[in-house]
């Protein structure tokens, strides 16, 4: 994932974002760090199907600027671990909300075997070649049994227009058998559920605005709008749909799960946690 313009829209608006949100206050942390992902009704969808409690260990895949996290945290009392590869994205998401954001690639996560209650992977399948190295590797590290929450940008009909750069849209039949050989049953799938209120849209087009003015000018800027506004024309002519679904991990057959420190790859390096609050 090194298109310029997914670098723009994933690494620099998240640390613009958490420039403007300093600027304008904490409650709009938030719904400004979900951007483009999902609704306050999406996530309590995935929160609810993923029966997440106070306690639960929820990995966030790609976790961007924090948002989802950090609403599962608040709302359902839940112990967010983060792992993002941008590192703007990681600090915006460690400087807004405080939480441990793992610099890492999902398809070398660095954690151990069956460490994890529940993961969420949250508009990052489209962004990404290999899908099945990336869910392979969040069953690995989800206990037995254990939820998936994902939104996916699913392809409909065959694309007459141009995507967002770098992505790479499954079909419904790709995505389930994706899920199947890697480790997963589809329990349930829903199209997007209601949109965000306004008393939510209307902070996030407040910290856009701070944003736009701010760097309108920046050829990341630019790309990144570019980006949004393609995937939002194919959304528009239903070229592709948001979809919600969750998933259960079942036991790999030919895993043996180990006990010890064995993880797949690479240091975890934990951002400084400072308190955005001020
Ligand atoms: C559309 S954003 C969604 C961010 C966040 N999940 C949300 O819902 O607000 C996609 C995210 O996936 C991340 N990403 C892309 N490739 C990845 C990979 N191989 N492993 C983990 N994350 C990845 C990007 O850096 C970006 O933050």
């Amino acid at each position: 994932m090194t298109a310029a313009a997914m670098v723009a829209e994933f690494d620099d608006v998240a640390g613009w974002t958490a420039d403007a949100v300093e600027e304008l206050g904490v409650r709009y942390a938030i719904p400004a760090a979900c951007r483009g992902s999902a609704s306050p009704a999406a996530l309590a969808w995935l929160a609810e199907a993923c029966e997440l409690s106070a306690g639960t260990r929820l990995l966030d895949v790609g976790a961007g600027a924090g948002g989802p996290a950090a609403w599962a945290a608040e709302r359902f009392g839940v112990r967010p671990v983060l792992l993002e590869p941008m590192q703007a994205a990681g600090r915006a998401a460690a400087r807004l909300f405080g939480l441990p954001v793992i610099a890492a690639d999902g398809a070398r996560i660095p954690l151990r075997t069956g460490s994890v209650d529940a993961a969420w992977c949250l508009g990052v399948l489209c962004t990404v070649k290999d899908k099945a190295a990336l869910l392979g590797e969040i069953h690995r590290v989800l206990t037995p049994g254990a939820s998936l929450g994902l939104l996916v940008v699913v392809a409909g009909s065959p694309q007459s227009l141009p995507g967002p750069e770098g992505n790479h849209f499954p079909t419904q039949d790709e995505l389930a058998g994706l899920l199947d050989r890697t480790g997963f049953t589809l329990l349930e799938q829903t199209g997007r559920p209601d949109a965000a209120p306004l008393s939510w849209s209307r902070r996030v087009e407040q910290v856009n605005a701070v944003i736009a003015a701010r760097h309108q000018s920046a050829r990341a800027y630019t790309l990144a709008a570019r980006q949004g506004e393609r995937l939002s024309r194919l959304l528009a002519t239903g070229q592709v749909s948001m979809q919600l679904i969750h998933a259960v991990s079942r036991p790999a057959p030919n895993t043996s799960f180990d006990s010890g420190d064995g993880t797949s790859a690479g240091p975890i390096f934990e951002y400084v946690e400072p308190e955005l609050r001020s």
